[in-house]
């Protein structure tokens, strides 16, 4: 039996259980995915024992994913590139180490946009500097963009996130300061929020559309509330939106293929799942 688990400190609110959960009875597989709380202190010696526990991988959120990231064997280019980790498994021997928010987060727009989406987008602008908007960032930086603008409220950190990506990079990283959003907008043919406002409990978002282009979309990563003040205002200007649903449901299957060896469907019947345990916690 194959064994799984998504690593973390708290990790009750995880709802990685239920999607790695849902597949494993839909494919009929015998396997489990469990949660682990481990602090801290204690992640080094998990990382390096979790094999020998008879695991063969697992995810890891907050706050490890630097700790992961560090303590690898190897890590997949992409890993390497958002300098994070969020998923694990050991090959020969070998303990390796991926970041799946990147094709998670691209995965999902070409679901939700339709593939092709691309050649109407030359500029995009991210909001935010953080871990996600990394992961972000090095997913749109593989698709033909001219420029990707990096925007934060403190500057500094969207400058090191540009210095830190722009290497290798066949897209232009630019960087705004926060307040001047409105200046980029009118330019930006996708707007992605990586910041926590808009979350549930957190402030709004508020950022005027008025003048962004006719065929832009929308994406923002939050996912509790499902629709976003963020999201409200831009399909009241006739734009396209993106939850932050998709994303967290695509960022789980290459773990899952890794780990049990199917590549899982992200299905809408999944997506109502996790729904309701969002609407069930409200
Ligand atoms: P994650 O790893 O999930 O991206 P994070 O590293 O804590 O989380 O990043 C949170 C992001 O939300 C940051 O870009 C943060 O901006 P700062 O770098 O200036 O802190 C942004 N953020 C959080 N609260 C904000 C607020 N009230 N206004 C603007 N940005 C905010």
């Amino acid at each position: 039996m194959a064994k799984a688990f998504v690593v973390g400190h708290p990790i009750q609110h995880s709802r990685s259980p239920l999607i790695h959960g849902h597949w494993l009875k839909t494919y009929g597989l015998d396997g489990s995915y469990e949660r682990i709380d481990v602090a801290p202190v204690d992640f080094g010696e998990f990382l390096r024992g979790f094999h020998a526990r008879g695991f063969a991988g697992g995810n890891v959120t907050l706050p490890h994913k630097e700790a992961a990231f560090l303590g690898v064997d190897r890590r997949t280019e992409r890993a390497q590139r958002v300098g994070a980790v969020n998923t694990l498994w050991v090959e020969d021997g070998v303990l390796w180490g991926d970041n799946t928010d990147v094709p998670g987060f691209i995965g999902n727009l070409d679901v939700s946009l339709g593939t092709g989406w691309e050649r109407t987008v030359d500029t995009a602008l991210v909001l935010g500097a953080g871990g996600a908007a990394r992961a972000v960032v090095a997913g749109l930086q593989d698709r033909p963009l001219k420029r990707i603008f990096v925007a934060n409220r403190t500057l500094s950190k969207a400058e090191d996130l540009a210095r830190d990506l722009r290497p290798g990079s066949s897209v232009s990283i630019e960087t705004s300061a926060w307040e001047a959003l409105g200046r980029v907008i009118p330019h930006a043919q996708l707007i992605v929020n990586t910041t926590s406002l808009g979350m549930a409990g957190q402030p709004t978002l508020a950022i005027d559309f008025s003048r962004a282009p006719r065929n832009a979309a929308v994406a923002d990563i939050v996912y509790v509330p499902l629709e976003t003040p963020l999201l409200t205002a831009a399909a009241a200007q006739n734009l396209r939106t993106v939850d932050g649903l998709g994303m967290l449901l695509h960022q789980a299957v290459p773990g899952f293929r890794r780990w049990f060896g199917v590549t899982p469907e992200v299905t809408p019947h999944l997506r109502a799942l996790i729904l309701a345990d969002i609407e069930a916690a409200r």
